[in-house]
């Protein structure tokens, strides 16, 4: 795969984007990583301990060192405040995925929708051709996240994943949304 390397940094009109670092597992712990209403329809389990987030953020280090790209932080630009977390993950030479989570008291601000769009400009300039995001169906805010960045709903795709801080069996219906990034 041509290497090219993704920003470490980058800003938005209101946020600070950037790498994470080891030592922002008690921050992102606290603000989201253990929080009931935010990890409802994420594909990952939440968080019982900080060290399971110390386990992702040497994950997300792994994926930098590899990749030259991976999980971002976002900040409040005004006074550092951590908000949430984005990224994005090959997931072949053509393809990227991404995803979005804020912290509870961040919600509402349109701020998902300006870290996915500083997103979408990053992944334009990597040798892929799209980046996909999955959503559960009735997942109403982050679908309007989506579309008002420009991703197009690919299909509603029957039993196929499982979310894991749902209270249920087996694999749950997920809409998948793709945006063209060349
Ligand atoms: C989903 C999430 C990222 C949205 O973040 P946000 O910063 O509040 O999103 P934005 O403000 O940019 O946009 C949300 C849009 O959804 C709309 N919306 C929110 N709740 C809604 C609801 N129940 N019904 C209809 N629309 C809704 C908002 O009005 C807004 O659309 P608008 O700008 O057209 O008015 C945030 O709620 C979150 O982090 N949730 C927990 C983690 C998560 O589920 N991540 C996504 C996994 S797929």
């Amino acid at each position: 795969m041509e290497t090219i390397s993704a920003p470490e940094t980058l800003t938005t009109e209101r946020l600070f984007i950037r790498r994470p670092r080891l030592d922002d597992a008690e921050s992102v712990f606290t603000r989201y990583d253990s929080d009931v209403d935010v990890t409802r329809f994420l594909g990952w389990a939440r968080h019982d301990w900080v060290e399971q987030t110390l386990e992702f953020l040497q994950y997300s280090n792994q994926k930098w060192e590899q990749d030259q790209v991976g999980p971002y932080l976002i900040f409040d630009k005004m006074n550092d405040r951590l908000l949430g977390g984005t990224g994005l993950e090959y997931e072949s030479k053509a393809l990227a995925s991404t995803g979005y989570v804020l912290a509870r008291d961040s919600w509402g601000s349109g701020y998902a929708t300006e870290a996915l769009h500083a997103i979408v400009e990053i992944a334009r300039g990597l040798p892929i051709s799209s980046v996909y995001a999955l959503c559960h169906p009735e997942h109403i805010a982050s679908v309007r996240v989506l579309e008002k960045c420009g991703f197009n709903l690919e299909a509603k795709l029957s039993n196929h994943i499982e979310f894991p801080n749902l209270e249920l069996s087996g694999k749950s219906d997920v809409l998948h949304y793709s945006l063209c990034t060349q």
